[in-house]
Formats: C-alpha cells, sequence, structure tokens
C-alpha cells in the first residue's frame, strides 16, 4: 500500500486523492499554507488523515519559521494553527490534532524550551500522531474482524480506508482484517456521488489488496440489500457527538435506515479522536456545504441546466438508533451510546496513564 501522508526531506508528501485512479502522482508541500490548501481541495481527505496532515502542517510550517523567541514563535504558531481549523468544519480529528499540537506547544513553552527545540517536539509529536493512527486502526481491524461472519458480503460508503486514515483504514481495516483472518470477503463499494469516493477510492484500495470488489450506484443501494444477501454494512465516521449519532459522508443516513428495515447490522468504525463528547447530538454538527460545481459536473462537463438550484452538503448526520454497533481501537461500543461512549473515554484515560 503506498503511503497516504509521510514526511520527505523538511517537507510533507501527500499521494493527490483528486487523480486516483487514473494516475498515481504525489504533492510536495513546502509550507503550511500548502498543507492547508491541500485539506480544503481535497487532495487529501478522510477524518483521520485530515487530523494527520493538519499536525504535519503545522509543525512544518514551525519549522520554516525564522522567529527569533518563543513570543513571536508562539504567534506565528496560533496563526498557522487558525489557518488550518479554516480548512474543513466536519472531521472533529482536525480540531482534535491542532488541541494536541497546542497541548505539547503549551507545556514545552512553559518549561522553558527553545525555540529550535519547540520545532523539533512539534514534528515528533506528528510523527506520533500519524503512526498512533496506524496502529489504532490496526486495533480497530482485530476488534471489528470479529464482527464479520466466515463468509461476509459487506456493503461500504464513501471511503474509509488507508487513504482516509496514516493507513489500513478503519472501515477498510475492519474489512482488511477479516480478509487476513481467512474470513472470505466480498465488498460491494457505493460510488459515493458527487465526489466519487467509493468508485474512485475504496474500490483502488480494495482492488490492489486483491479483494473481491463490487461498485455499485448509490441508487443500487435498497436492492442490493434485498437481493444480493448483504451480511453487513460498515462505515467510518467524520464526528460522533455524545449520544452516538455519527455525521458521515452524505448518504450514510439513507443507507443506516435501509439496514434496518433489512434487518443489517449497521457498523460505524472510528477511532476515539472521531468522538467529539463536546457535540451533544448529529444536530449540532457543523456540516460542510461544498461548491456547487461538483454536483453540476462530471469530468469537466456540465450534466444540469443553468438556472437550476444546486445542494451539496458534504455530510450527514445518522441517528445512534440505527446504528449496530461503533469499533473503536479499545473495542466495541452498543447503545445506549452516551453511556459507553463516557465508559470507554473513562478506560482510555486509565489505559493512556498506565501505560
Ligand atoms: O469528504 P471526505 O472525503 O473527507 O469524507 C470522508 C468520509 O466521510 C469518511 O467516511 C470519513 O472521514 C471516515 S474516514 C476513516
Amino acid at each position: 500500500m503506498l503511503p497516504t501522508i509521510e514526511w520527505k526531506d523538511d517537507a510533507v508528501v501527500m499521494i493527490d486523492q483528486r487523480k486516483l485512479p487514473a494516475s498515481e502522482v504525489y504533492v510536495t508541500c513546502k509550507t503550511a499554507k500548502e498543507v492547508a490548501k491541500a485539506i480544503k481541495t481535497m487532495v487529501i481527505r478522510g477524518a483521520p488523515a485530515i487530523g494527520v496532515a493538519a499536525a504535519m502542517g503545522l509543525a512544518l510550517g514551525m519549522k520554516r519559521s525564522s522567529a527569533s523567541g518563543t513570543k513571536q514563535f508562539a504567534t506565528e504558531f496560533q496563526r498557522v494553527c487558525d489557518e488550518m481549523a479554516a480548512t474543513r468544519p466536519t472531521a472533529v480529528n482536525l480540531f482534535w490534532a491542532i488541541e494536541r499540537m497546542k497541548r505539547v506547544f503549551a507545556r514545552h513553552v512553559q518549561a522553558g524550551a527553545s525555540v529550535d527545540e519547540l520545532k523539533r517536539l512539534l514534528e515528533e509529536e506528528s510523527r506520533h500522531i500519524h503512526d498512533e493512527d496506524v496502529a489504532s486502526c490496526r486495533a480497530m481491524g482485530a476488534h471489528g474482524a470479529t464482527l464479520v461472519p466466515a463468509d461476509a458480503r459487506i456493503l461500504t460508503h464513501c471511503n474509509a480506508g488507508a487513504l482516509a486514515t496514516a493507513g489500513y483504514g478503519t472501515a477498510l481495516g475492519v474489512i482488511r482484517a477479516a480478509a487476513e483472518g481467512g474470513k472470505k470477503v466480498a465488498v460491494f463499494a457505493d460510488e459515493t456521488r458527487p465526489f466519487l469516493q467509493g468508485a474512485r477510492l475504496t474500490a483502488w484500495e480494495l482492488v490492489k489488496d486483491g479483494i473481491d470488489t463490487t461498485v455499485i450506484t448509490d441508487n443500487m443501494t435498497a436492492s442490493m440489500m434485498r437481493l444480493a444477501g448483504i451480511d453487513l454494512v460498515v462505515v467510518g465516521a467524520d464526528r460522533i457527538a455524545a449520544n452516538g449519532d455519527v455525521a458521515n459522508k452524505i448518504g450514510t443516513y439513507g443507507v443506516a435506515v435501509l439496514a434496518k428495515e433489512h434487518g443489517i447490522p449497521f457498523y460505524v468504525a472510528a477511532p476515539l479522536s472521531t468522538i467529539d463528547v463536546n457535540t451533544p447530538d448529529g444536530d449540532a454538527i457543523p456540516i460542510e456545504q461544498r461548491s456547487a460545481t461538483e454536483v453540476t459536473h462530471s469530468n469537466g462537463k456540465q450534466m444540469t441546466p443553468n438556472g437550476a438550484s444546486i445542494q451539496n452538503p458534504a455530510f450527514d448526520a445518522t441517528p445512534a438508533k440505527y446504528i449496530t454497533a461503533i469499533i473503536t481501537e479499545h473495542g466495541v461500543l452498543r447503545a445506549p451510546y452516551d453511556k459507553s461512549i463516557r465508559e470507554m473515554f473513562e478506560t482510555a484515560k486509565q489505559e493512556l496513564t498506565t501505560a
């Protein structure tokens, strides 16, 4: 699997996800501004990957700073944090990563670190965030694989794979772990209009891994559930509210309602960094509105008449009642989610402090 994002010679390099699957080209970011632009324009996308990119972008921006004292360095750091935070509003991993970098910064400034030390510590933290993300995907995979039958037909929406994380994937991590564990898996990937993350990215990743993959258009999902014997649905998440409501790619809500109607388990795989206990429910999650041209145009060709109004919300919120379980790196959460989420954070905190 090609790396999604990595440090290379004092630059941050990422595969250009807008160009896949036609071409595998890399974008080299030499400034924080370039990383912010890459997040905004979807060179890199997917909640955990956005968080990792923001952390690397912050470290990169500060590495290039010519500030002579910590006071000026701190002012620049705040400006770069604000720039990263303004890229995309829904995936909470972005804000989680920025807060984590801010905490490291504040702790070491307080301890009297020099500008050079702060530069090194920020880069080091961004590398930790990257590596921890891969490890948490692997852990999610192991927990999630126990929910997959020996011979499973699995439906997924959008791309929650290696490309959407630092590697391995959340929902696709579960599928990968099941396949690696010897289970027979066949995946149905919703194409995911308008950006086609399912058709372009999920199918690209799974085919590369030799996993049986069928791409379906979004409007085939109901029929496939009724006729193709789908055993389970697994998707990723961009933000999970304190009550278990899940914001994920637009269309996820419909898939969840259909799954319930057909008696199919609907699983969400996401790390704890995607759970936002400060957001009470799905209605409070900010939903990104993207450019109308993503809907009006396909491959540069206009598909809709001039004069038609266009809606392009990038995400929707699925109420917790449709979610069979949430798979995290620390284990599987079940309803009532307000309680299981709270308990999971308590346990995770204990694990972190005793580690
Ligand atoms: O707009 P995108 O491509 O960033 O949206 C991505 C998704 O909705 C993913 O399903 C989600 O981030 C989970 S990725 C592990």
